[in-house]
């Protein structure tokens, strides 16, 4: 319980840093362009629980990251993570009205802003990256770059989403299954995850344990959104729910059935955690993203 509480805590201060941020960067110009700022603010500042940009600022704090420093990364990855929401949204690829408890982009706006909005975001995140004043050291800023590239683009996101569309048509099996969604949702995870690691020069060993981790959490967080779509209340969650099985989505939820998959996500979790050991106390606020991320009722 006190450890939720932290976590509230902590996710409310890093949704108020990150939209802080982020609105400096994300200025409205005069010129007839300022439609898409206007559809990349709609979608920024339509909530979200900032999970990936809370990853990130914990992961810095490990190994005492300065934080404007670290919430310019986050910032960043944010900025993908709500371009890959918006484009998951269209109609092209999830079909979806709700997003955030609003109207999607494509919705409030119009297709051809929402995929510009998106492609904005997409490259917005990398020009805050390779900014000075993200990270002193030039070095640094081409791995953050490099990694949140790869972690983006068809080896990682965009790749895992390839597979989600395609699986509709065929059967795949649970190995397959945990590709696709370490892929689509596990590498921006990951991502988050390390890049604290990346920005302090951290050694292997610590890095390969917060891969560990990551990749555990990915899963069970992607366990959990697959739940939510089959449990969850749509008011609640933000988005409409009962989709995935219409679509013919391949998720463990419809492998396993619910009650094994959450026993999957539980696993998961405390696999996560267990990565965790060499951090001792300071790792407390990733322990407490592990539990939520399979706990969590949006
Ligand atoms: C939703 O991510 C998409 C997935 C990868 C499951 P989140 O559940 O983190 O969405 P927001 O940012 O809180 O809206
Ligand atoms: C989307 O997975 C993952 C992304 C890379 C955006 P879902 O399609 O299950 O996400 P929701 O349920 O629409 O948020
Ligand atoms: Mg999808
Ligand atoms: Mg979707
Ligand atoms: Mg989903």
């Amino acid at each position: 319980v006190e450890n939720n509480k932290a976590l509230l805590e902590a996710m409310a201060a890093t949704s108020r840093a990150v939209e802080k941020t982020l609105d400096s960067i994300l200025r409205v110009p005069n010129g007839p362009e300022a439609r898409v700022f206007e559809a990349m603010r709609y979608s920024v500042y339509a909530g979200g629980k900032r999970l990936r940009p809370l990853l990130v600022l914990a992961s810095a704090e490990l190994f005492g990251v300065e934080k404007p420093q670290a919430l310019r990364v986050a910032a960043a990855l944010e900025c993908v993570h709500c371009y890959s929401l918006i484009h998951d949204d269209l109609p092209a690829m999830d079909d979806d009205d709700l997003r955030r408890g609003k109207p999607t982009l494509h919705k409030a706006f119009d297709e051809a802003t929402a995929i510009l909005a998106g492609d904005a975001l997409l490259t917005i995140a990398f020009e805050i990256l390779v900014d000075e004043k993200t990270h002193p050291d030039p070095y640094v800023r081409t791995e953050l770059v490099a990694a949140l590239a790869k972690a983006s683009g068809g080896h990682g996101m965009v790749g895992g989403q390839m597979i989600d569309l395609s699986a509709a048509d065929h059967e795949l099996d649970a190995q397959a299954i945990f590709r696709l969604q370490n892929m689509k949702t596990g590498a921006l995870i990951s991502f988050a995850s390390e890049a604290g690691a990346i920005m302090a020069h951290a050694s292997k060993q610590s890095r390969a344990h917060l891969q560990g981790y990551a990749r555990d959490l990915g899963l069970a967080f992607q366990i959990a959104d697959d739940l939510l779509d089959v449990e969850g209340d749509e008011n609640e969650v933000g988005k409409a729910v009962g989709k995935d099985e219409d679509a013919g989505k391949a998720t463990i939820v419809g492998l396993l059935g619910i009650d094994r998959a959450r026993q999957q996500a539980q696993i998961l979790s405390d696999q996560a955690i267990d990565h965790l050991a060499e951090f001792d106390d300071k790792a407390a606020l990733l322990r407490a993203v592990a539990h939520f991320a399979i706990n969590r009722r949006s």
